[in-house]
């Protein structure tokens, strides 16, 4: 269990985290399991996420695999209805999965843009539109988008990802507004430079790489262990007045 993570704060809570085969989804993973939450693990890749449920269950904590594409409509409905069976409503939606492509706007496909804004924008109003109704009632309930610190800033190649990104602050503004009279928070992460297989064709690139860190003030690569308990806070009760922002963990990024 990280040292960090307040104890099972969020027992007897039903969580579910989009893109939990790795990287940033699987760290909030670990950290909502091990803050006492039952984890529905999503991806596509059924093999990844049964070895981050293997690794939840062997420090003690509960999580299923269930894999669907939430950028399909078709997947989203199979989904909920798999996890509604499976755990009963879900109380903590975290919309984690999302693709960058690194292109000039000029040199990109419809089909590319199309693919950044279908996963990272369109699977949030999706999953929202599935999950919600169950979520309210119950005087609880916590939706995290994650978004960038691309959602503040940019930088070249950057057009797609940006658009969708900052798209969601808007799309999270708004349901937070029409949730917040059933106690349901919307808020957004926004990280910085996390050391994910996202960011991997930087971080092997000797000359990118070190382009990057000479940009963070922080001077490393931010750790997701941070992300999940930044999480499991705004799933919290502490965090029950806290709807309609945005979170920035970025080492400092986005203050220069
Ligand atoms: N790392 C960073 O520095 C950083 C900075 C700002 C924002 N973010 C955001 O944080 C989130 C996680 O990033 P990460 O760095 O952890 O990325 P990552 O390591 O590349 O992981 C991405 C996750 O999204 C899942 N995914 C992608 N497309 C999907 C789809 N259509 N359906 C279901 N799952 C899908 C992948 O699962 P499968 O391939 O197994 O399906 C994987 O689990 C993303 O939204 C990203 O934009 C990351």
């Amino acid at each position: 269990m990280p040292a960090n993570t307040p104890t099972q704060e969020l027992a007897g809570k039903i969580a579910l985290v989009s893109g939990a085969s790795k990287g940033l989804g699987q760290a909030m993973a670990v950290s909502l399991a091990a803050a006492g939450a039952t984890v529905a693990l999503v991806s596509r890749d059924a093999a990844r996420l049964q070895h981050v449920r293997d690794s939840i269950a062997s420090s003690g904590g509960a999580a299923s695999v269930f894999t669907a594409d939430v950028s399909l409509e078709s997947d989203v409905q199979r989904l909920h209805g798999e996890v509604s069976s499976a755990l009963g409503p879900v109380q903590i939606l975290i919309n984690n999965a999302g693709i960058n492509i690194r292109k000039n706007l000029v040199d990109f496909s419809l089909d590319e843009w199309r693919s950044v804004l279908d996963t990272n924008l369109t699977s949030v109003f999706l999953m929202c539109r599935a999950f919600v109704p169950a979520m309210r009632g119950s005087g609880y309930g916590r939706i995290i988008n994650l978004a960038s610190i691309m959602s503040h800033v940019s930088l070249p190649g950057r057009s797609a990802y940006s658009s969708s990104k900052t798209a969601l602050l808007g799309l999270g503004r708004a349901l937070a507004l029409e949730l917040a009279p059933d106690s349901i928070t919307v808020n957004a992460i926004s990280p910085g430079p996390f050391a994910t297989d996202m960011n991997l064709p930087l971080i092997q690139n000797p000359e990118a790489n070190a382009q990057f860190l000479a940009g963070i003030p922080a001077g490393r690569w931010g750790n997701p262990a941070d992300i999940g308990s930044l999480a499991v806070y705004l799933c919290s009760d502490a965090a029950s007045f806290i709807t309609g922002t945005d979170i920035v963990i970025d080492g400092g990024w986005c203050a220069k």
